[in-house]
């Protein structure tokens, strides 16, 4: 029966990625598609020790319907982390609780999105967002992304022949695809362009705390005085994504038009999970849990640039992130790395990777690869980039040898 759906049905997050592109590959493949923390990190035993501590000292009542925008002890913590890591000036009322970024990303979609309006997004960007955006039907525009992040000569251009651009979307900290953090200039000057052009930023933060190299920037939202700037972040990647927990900070008057819209779709993130990540939170020390799974990552990061540098030819480039769980490979223009996944890595290599092209929202670029560092270990990682710097190569030649005949 067709017809009766309305098509909202897209490539909708990390799971569904590492299931399309490598789930088939058995228990010895090495799948470079996932884009999950090692849950080996997670910290179950001080988890459920926080459950019951939580049921023990709230009783009854951390069953009950609880507040739209969430308990108000955890509100209060994540107002006192953004001023204090983050620089910006929050109270509990400049904070909702979502059920991770997604759903923050879906709420702001929601808020800002009539048909047709223009949004910014890089190029690439994560699936998840684009997914998001997709369900309100608006206009593209890609900025191309350069190693220090959006091209803003290209964004300017854009806003000036376009006034309808309501919104830039950006993962400024270890981007999702390719690794990029956008450099400590454009963000100041991306907060300017939103005055000056009056749009809005959002910026999604979920691998910020992951910096394994370099130092800390500033949040764009840290120059933002006017509320041109809508800050999301989350615990799936620093602590677990089984918890659905992310946030947004924002000006009150912006939460208070989102808390209406989360309560038409779900009316309130779970209490029981938010009571208990809040006990875990008073019970532990989230930052030492971060610091302490940064040189696993660390080491992980390393070694895939190291095998990299040691084995890819030299016509394929890619990105030496500081942080996050990705790096993006740029192959030359000829080669097709579905076609290469689908025909060589998976069937042959039992190796696993996401087609850049899954991460535009304009899907026509077909030579490129996110690589996920985070899931694999060192003895996977050199043995699933060798044999996929090999199969690269051996395209590379025979792409060459078919031009020269
Ligand atoms: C850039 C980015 N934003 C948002 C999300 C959503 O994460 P969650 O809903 O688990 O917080 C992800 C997940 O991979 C992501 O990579």
């Amino acid at each position: 029966m067709s017809g009766i759906f309305a098509d909202r049905t897209t490539i909708n997050s990390e799971n569904r990625l590492a299931e399309m592109f490598g789930g088939n590959l058995g228990k010895d493949g090495i799948k470079f598609s996932a884009g999950n923390p090692d849950p080996e990190l997670f910290p179950v035993t001080q988890i459920k020790k926080a459950f019951n501590n939580a049921i023990n000292e709230y009783g009854n009542q951390i069953f009950e319907y609880q507040t739209i925008s969430g308990f108000k002890k955890l509100r209060n913590y994540l107002a006192q982390r953004t001023i204090h890591t983050e620089d910006i000036k929050a109270t509990a009322n400049n904070i909702l609780i979502t059920q991770g970024g997604q759903q923050a990303l879906d709420l702001i979609s929601k808020l800002f999105l009539n048909n047709g309006d223009g949004i910014v997004v890089e190029a690439p960007t994560y699936v998840g967002a684009l997914s998001a955006f997709e369900q309100y039907n608006p206009c593209y525009y890609d900025v191309t992304l350069k190693e220090d992040g959006l091209d803003l000569e290209q964004l300017e251009l854009l806003l000036q022949a376009h006034p309808d651009i309501k919104l830039l979307y950006t993962i400024p900290d270890f981007q999702n695809p390719t690794g990029v953090t956008l450099s400590l200039n454009k963000r100041k000057k991306l907060v300017k362009l939103a005055e000056e052009y009056d749009f809005f930023i959002l910026e999604d933060t979920p691998y910020r705390d992951l910096r394994y190299k370099g130092s800390r920037l500033p949040s764009i939202k840290s120059f933002d005085h006017h509320g041109h700037v809508i800050f999301v972040s989350s615990f799936s990647k620093i602590l677990m994504p089984g918890l659905r927990i992310g946030w947004i900070t924002a000006d009150k008057s912006i939460i208070d038009q989102l808390s209406k819209l989360k309560a038409s779709s779900d009316l309130e993130t779970s209490g029981i999970l938010l009571t208990a990540l809040n006990q875990y939170i008073e019970d532990n020390n989230l930052d030492t849990h971060i610091v302490e799974m940064l040189p696993i990552y660390q080491k992980r990061l390393v070694t895939m640039l190291e095998v990299l540098d040691e084995k890819m030819p030299a016509d394929v480039h890619y990105t030496r992130p500081e942080g996050g769980f990705f790096i993006w490979l740029t192959l030359p223009d000829v080669i097709d790395t579905q076609k290469l996944l689908n025909e060589t890595c998976i069937p042959k290599d039992r190796i696993s990777f996401v087609p850049g092209k899954v991460f535009y929202a304009h899907k026509n670029r077909r030579n490129s690869i996110r690589l996920n560092f985070s899931g694999v270990n060192e003895k996977q990682i050199k043995i699933g980039i060798s044999k996929l710097a090999k199969s690269i190569e051996s395209v590379i030649t025979a792409n060459k040898v078919e031009t020269l005949l």
